[in-house]
């Protein structure tokens, strides 16, 4: 019997992954690192942390290095692109996931905080992208470009002005760069989590009392996501089984985006019409 095809291996690929010091990027960065990538990853956190992530990657056979940059800091970017891709000696998958929140009614959001949101999920995310891409395209790679969006990139959330607008922007930007960059043979695609149980759930109040029932509740798969459940995707979408998808998004929300207005609390209970197996 022939071996299977190596759909989803990603031997001798480099990975840059912002945000992997934790949450989504740092179950991102390692399932990459499972399936054979080697992986930069560049988060505001103290150096000492990411580098636990860093250290679990090479546990796994694969290179990692790490660098200690606030994503927010636009002007500094393309220097960090240019350190990483001349250590690494050059990034196939790039992946935005680093971003941030706040949860605060719209009259109260001010310059600093809506500067602020911007910066990290949109400036960053651009800036990040353009000096990569470049570097990509001058070394005829037929890298992938994977933006963490968010469901709110779609429909809007109470309380999440700022944060709603800048996962927006970020869908139209990737399919913007899907344009741009697919004449170079370069993808650009978008994950959309729902709620995902990770630390930044302090900043969408998913602590407040009552609030996960609620969203367990409203939650067609009645739980919220996890980690693994967005990092799968995103090694799919690095992987030779997703080279012809571009400029498309992933939602992955357990259903939530499927339902206009829940009303399965009004329905009679279900009953089975199958006999069950002895
Ligand atoms: N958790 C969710 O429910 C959810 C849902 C949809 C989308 N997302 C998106 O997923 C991504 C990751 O979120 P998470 O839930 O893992 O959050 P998290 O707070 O657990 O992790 C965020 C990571 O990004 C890093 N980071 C934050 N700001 C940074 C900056 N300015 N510069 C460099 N690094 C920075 C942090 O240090 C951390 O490692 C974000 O873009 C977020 O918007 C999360």
């Amino acid at each position: 019997m022939s071996a299977a095809p190596k759909r989803f291996d990603l031997s001798g690929k480099t990975a840059l992954v912002t945000g992997a010091s934790q949450g989504i990027g740092r179950g991102i960065a390692i399932a990459l690192a499972e399936h054979g990538a080697d992986i930069a990853i560049v988060d505001r956190a103290a150096e000492q942390e990411t580098e636990k992530v860093a250290a679990h990657i090479r546990t796994l056979g694969r290179k990692a290095w790490v660098y200690r940059q606030d994503i927010a800091q636009s002007e500094q970017l393309a220097a960090i692109a240019d350190r990483v891709w001349t250590d690494a000696g050059k990034i196939d998958i790039l992946v935005n996931n680093a971003g941030m929140a706040y949860l605060e009614r719209f009259n109260l959001i001010t310059i600093e905080h809506w500067r602020r949101i911007f910066a990290v999920n949109v400036e960053g995310v651009f800036f990040l992208t353009q000096r990569i891409a470049e570097r990509m395209i001058a070394a005829g790679i037929k890298g992938r470009i994977i933006n963490v969006s968010s469901k709110n990139g779609f429909v809007a959330e109470a309380g999440l002005a700022h944060y709603n607008a800048t996962k927006g922007a970020i869908e139209l930007l990737t399919r913007t760069l899907a344009i741009e960059l697919g004449q170079h043979g370069i993808t650009a695609n978008t994950i959309a989590p729902g709620c995902i149980q990770t630390e930044i759930g302090h900043d969408f109040a998913f602590d407040s009392k009552g609030f996960e029932p609620y969203c367990q509740e409203h939650i067609p798969l009645g739980r919220l996501g996890t980690v693994e459940d967005c990092a799968g995707i995103v090694v799919f979408l690095a992987s030779p089984a997703a080279a012809y998808i571009n400029g498309q998004h992933i939602i992955n929300d357990g259903g939530v985006l499927a339902e206009q207005m829940p009303r399965m609390q009004f329905m009679p209970p279900y009953k089975n019409t199958v006999a069950k197996k002895a």
